[in-house]
């Protein structure tokens, strides 16, 4: 259960499925670090950038590795109050408890009933993104799903 969400919170985190927030607009001016933003700006949260940056993943940022999510509470490293693929705030997505909750019974569903094998070339897949639009999507894979005995 515990890996099982490790798995799919670095799946939201690495594959940042809305990779900006939606447009946002500032009621005032705001600072935001050394950033001063007026007033009436369109501002969009870059989620792929704060789901990739260096500074916070370290080097493994571009790795898919669930276990980075398995760390003891307390613990320095980055975890899964770093990740927001939902967004933040009074206008995050109202979907997210039914997205999560339906990931998590498709994985598990898939994972117990089906054995899923590389195409016959044994290629692994590529993990790139396509990206079109506003959503971020994998790339077509060939894949062989076997039902378990
Ligand atoms: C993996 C699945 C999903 C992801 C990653 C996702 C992500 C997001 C993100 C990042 C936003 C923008 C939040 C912001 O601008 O601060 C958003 C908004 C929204 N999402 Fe989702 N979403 C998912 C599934 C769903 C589902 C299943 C529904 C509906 C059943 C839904 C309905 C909405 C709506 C209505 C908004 C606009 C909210 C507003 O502007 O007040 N989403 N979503």
């Amino acid at each position: 259960m515990r890996y099982t969400d490790a798995v799919l919170t670095e799946a939201l985190r690495k594959s940042s499925t809305a990779p900006f927030e939606l447009c946002h607009r500032t009621l005032e001016t705001v600072t935001l670090g050394s950033y001063q933003i007026p007033q009436d700006t369109i501002v969009m949260g870059n989620l792929f950038g704060i789901h990739h940056d260096p500074r916070v993943w370290g080097e493994s940022a571009e790795a898919f590795d669930p276990e980075r999510f398995l760390i003891p509470s307390g613990s320095p490293l980055p975890s899964v109050k770093d990740t927001i693929p939902f967004g933040t705030g009074k206008r995050s997505c109202p979907g997210e408890t039914f997205a999560r909750a339906t990931l998590f019974l498709f994985l598990v569903l898939t994972l117990q009933g089906l054995t899923i094998k590389c195409d016959i070339g044994g290629e692994r897949p590529n993990m790139d993104h396509e990206v079109g639009g506003i959503i971020a999507a994998p790339k077509k894979h060939k894949l062989i799903f076997v039902p378990r005995q």
